[in-house]
């Protein structure tokens, strides 16, 4: 949800930023803007559009600077238009931001210096920050770090800022609040960026910016404050990732190679999450015997792998799971308190809502576990434990791996609990853990097995303008996941539905031709979705069945109308990872046969940071 970098060193910055802006365009792509200062000169181009109409303007005027910041933007305030891109600059250009976020003060803000005379040039809340920094700076001057901690203490709301000033073209201001913003430690210069895949072909070394803590970062030094502008210590972190895996490496799309990489990255997280369960901190924390329910909430598809999860964990450990839409949970004075574990579960770890959903349960006494793959993200520190999915970066919009990778942490979680609570023996724990460690093997033979059947197949389901997806019980929470991905990248409408509920209103939107999406992958409810199936096929539908190979062949439906795939012989609790597979590549396949921008979906971004 909109991405910042900006660089300050020997090096000219404008290449570099577009660079970085290329990395963090999942987070935003209505438009995108560079600033640079050029010897006590700021110069900006922004533009409406993709990041390629900023190349272009940029070709047309080029600019240069040894310092810049550079801003690819989801509108919240304001049409995307190239006024209302970023970076903003103050009146008299003595001042340049970036901003991610929310300014919840900003209409109160802006009255109040307009009144004073000051003219706006944006409908955006971000231009506030710059109009206030220039009016504080006339009215009290000081540095620049001075006038910053003033700009922050009057701001409400959430942001991540990138500030320069042209009387300062040596030092470049980061400040955060409820979004994300790293600062990396390069050779030639240092950074500001929203995430590491930014910055990661210069640097693996960053500091993670803390709420409220503002950085000074110069060509060669990097110095933090607090609010108050008292200095403070940290520690610098040393990135994982490779800068190969944030690049497309040959595939057409981010999508299909996050796809592929799934046996891979579900291996290292299986090895990840099982010594993460064995570590004394964990253990402690994570001591079944001292809750007495569970709370999973999340948003998107982390909700749909919280979904599954709720079926693992109360099958396995028989204990009760609740599972909210964090958007909800944060509302709703919800009833959780020292007895509680509450789970929360994000790809990003900046997930608005689901970080206020977790300082709400933090509030009310529950200890709380994050599921996350970003390190050092805010979900992952402030939780009071983390189990990190280790998917890597993941760049398409839709999610595939992360998913994946979530679901594997809650099945051994839930095998932890069972074992804990003394709820299934040895013998049987000891089976699931073989299932688990198996899933990469599956998954990887899932999608050799099926991926050219599946690209044929869903050229042929491109004319559909709604599709239904039903399962039962944990095939109805894959349903979920299937529905989802489809639409958000193929934009069919779609709906999914537990198979039992279909007669009491839905299956009056069945007609002639319309497609369901079947998902049978436990053998002892087989025959009730199979009913599901004739009674949808009696009213002219077409089906799209993904079936258990632990049914009788007798059992299954023959019909020129069904199309079916089997999947690999696995425990039912773990049947979702890989049904959804198959789910991923149908919805990956509709729309890449409909050729569209399936990495960066319409109206959608990544790492959803706002309200
Ligand atoms: C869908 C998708 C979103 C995210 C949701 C939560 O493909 O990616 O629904 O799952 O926005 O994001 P995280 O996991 O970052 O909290």
């Amino acid at each position: 949800m909109c991405g910042i970098i900006g660089y300050i060193g020997s090096k000219n910055a404008v290449p570099i930023i577009v660079n970085g802006l290329k990395k963090l365009e999942y987070r935003g792509y209505d438009s995108a803007g560079v600033a640079v200062n050029n010897n006590g000169e700021f110069c900006a181009v922004k533009k409406r559009g993709r990041l390629t109409e900023l190349e272009q303007a940029l070709k047309k005027t080029p600019i240069k600077g040894n310092i810049g910041i550079g801003h690819t933007r989801w509108a919240t305030h304001g049409e995307p238009s190239d006024i209302n891109s970023h970076p903003h600059l103050s009146e008299f250009n003595t001042i340049a931001v970036v901003h991610n976020g929310i300014i919840e003060n900003y209409k109160e803000l802006k009255a109040k210096l307009e009144k004073l005379g000051v003219k706006f040039s944006s409908q955006t809340d971000s231009e506030v920050v710059a109009q206030l920094a220039e009016y504080y700076k006339t009215k009290f001057g000081g540095s620049l770090l001075d006038i910053v901690s003033r700009v922050a203490q009057a701001l409400e709301g959430s942001f991540a800022l990138g500030i320069m000033a042209k009387d300062n073209p040596n030092t470049l201001i980061a400040i955060k609040k409820d979004n994300p913003l790293i600062i990396g430690v390069g050779k030639d210069g240092n950074f500001i960026a929203s995430d590491v895949p930014a910055v990661l072909e210069h640097t693996k070394s960053v500091y993670y910016l803390a709420d409220k803590e503002i950085a000074v970062i110069k060509k060669d030094s990097i110095e933090f404050f607090t609010l108050e502008k008292e200095p403070i210590n940290k520690e610098v972190s040393l990135i994982e990732w490779d800068a190969s895996e944030s690049e497309k490496g040959g595939y057409q799309h981010f999508m299909l190679k996050e796809m592929l990489e799934q046996p891979k990255i579900l291996q290292a997280t299986i090895k990840h999450a099982k010594q993460r369960l064995s570590q004394k901190e964990v253990l402690d924390k994570l001591d079944i015997k001292q809750y007495t329910k569970i709370v999973i909430t999340a948003c998107g598809s982390a909700y749909n792998a919280g979904f599954v999860a709720k079926y693992v964990l109360e099958d396995l450990a028989r204990i009760p799971v609740e599972i909210e839409l964090a958007s909800e949970f944060r509302y709703k004075n919800p009833i959780v308190d020292d007895k509680t574990l509450v789970i929360l579960i994000s790809q990003s770890g900046e997930t608005a809502d689901t970080i206020a959903a977790m300082r709400e349960a933090k509030s009310k006494g529950a200890t709380t576990l994050g599921v996350v793959n970003v390190v050092g993200s805010c979900i992952a520190t402030e939780s009071d434990v983390c189990i990190y999915t280790l998917a890597g970066p993941e760049i398409a919009v839709a999610t595939t791996k992360a998913y994946s990778a979530q679901l594997v942490v809650m099945y051994l979680l839930a095998i932890k609990f069972a074992s804990d609570l003394g709820v299934i023996d040895e013998k049987t724990i000891k089976a699931l853990e073989n299932d688990v460690n198996s899933i990469p093997d599956l998954v990887d033979v899932t999608i050799k097995s099926t991926i050219d059947t599946i690209a044929k197949y869903s050229a042929l389901c491109i004319g559909y303008s709604s599709i239904f997806f039903i399962g039962r019980n944990i095939d109805y929470a894959v349903a979920l996941e299937g529905s989802l991905k489809l639409k958000e990248i193929s934009y069919i409408h779609s709906e999914a539905y537990a198979g039992g509920e279909l007669k009491h209103g839905t299956i009056s939107l069945i007609e002639d031709g319309t497609l369901v999406v079947a998902i049978a992958s436990n053998p002892r409810l087989f025959p009730k979705i199979m009913s599901n199936v004739e009674q949808v096929m009696t009213r002219g539908a077409k089906v799209f069945s993904i079936e258990t190979s632990l049914v009788n062949e007798s059992d299954r439906i023959q019909h020129k109308d069904l199309f079916r795939i089997k999947t690999h012989s696995i425990n039912e609790l773990f049947s979702p990872s890989l049904s959804v597979i198959i789910l991923q590549l149908f919805s990956y396949f509709v729309a890449a046969n409909k050729g569209l921008d399936i990495d960066k979906p319409r109206n959608l971004a990544k790492s959803v940071t706002v309200e």
